[in-house]
């Protein structure tokens, strides 16, 4: 890490006033699942109804990410880490800027979604890693954007699940199983959840 030659600049504003002036303690709510299982829909949701509380929030989405902050990376092992790494830097600013980050990645890796959670601990940002478990079978059935499909065909390599792996939370905040509740109610729970982890 290249961190030889540069100083932090401190900021004048507190991350007290900040929050206060925002009327809430910023936070970052990790989601993690397979792809299709849910996590962006139950993104935008847990939003909306956190919004309609009056709670500020930001949603990092893997899929957007991997239109520009991410857009060199790939699927490797690799690539993912270091997509997880960036998203969980980005999302620990928005943290500190007073905003709830939203992240929907797959994040496939324990390790790395321990490193956000670590960070956050660190740094004394209320944290909640939720794991949207939505069996392969449900996400694949779905098959919303037909890339299950092209995976079993080969035509897409290291397809999460398929032939690339996918390591389950061992202790998560939450557990949203979306093929056996409501999207609505999966938001609700989850927002309740953070609505209080965010109260000052
Ligand atoms: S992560 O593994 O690095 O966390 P991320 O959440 O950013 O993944 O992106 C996953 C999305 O990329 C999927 O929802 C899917 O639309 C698309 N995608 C394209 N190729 C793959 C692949 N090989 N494995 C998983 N998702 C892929």
């Amino acid at each position: 890490m290249n961190t030889q030659n540069i100083t932090w600049t401190q900021s004048r504003v507190s991350r007290e006033d900040r929050w206060a002036g925002l009327a809430q303690k910023g936070a970052v709510i990790w989601m993690t699942g397979l792809s299709g299982a849910g996590k962006s829909t139950l993104a935008v949701a847990v939003e909306d109804w956190l919004y309609r509380r009056r709670r500020h929030c930001f949603v990092l989405d893997g899929d957007n990410l991997r239109h520009g902050l991410c857009a060199d990376l790939g699927f490797t092992d690799a690539g993912r880490s270091e997509n997880i790494r960036r998203a969980g830097e980005a999302a620990s600013l928005i943290a500190e800027s007073g905003i709830i980050a939203i992240c929907s990645l797959i994040s496939p890796f324990s390790t790395e979604r321990d490193r956000v959670r670590q960070t956050c601990v660190t740094h004394d940002i209320p944290f909640a890693e939720v794991f949207i478990n939505t069996p392969l079978e449900v996400c694949e059935q779905r098959d919303t954007k037909g890339l299950y499909k092209r995976a079993r065909l080969g035509e897409i390599k290291m397809f999460t699940g398929i032939d690339s792996p996918y390591e389950p939370p061992a202790s998560p905040e939450l557990v949203i199983c979306t093929d056996k509740m409501p999207i609505e109610e999966c938001a609700s729970l989850i927002g309740a959840h953070v609505h209080g982890l965010t109260a000052l």
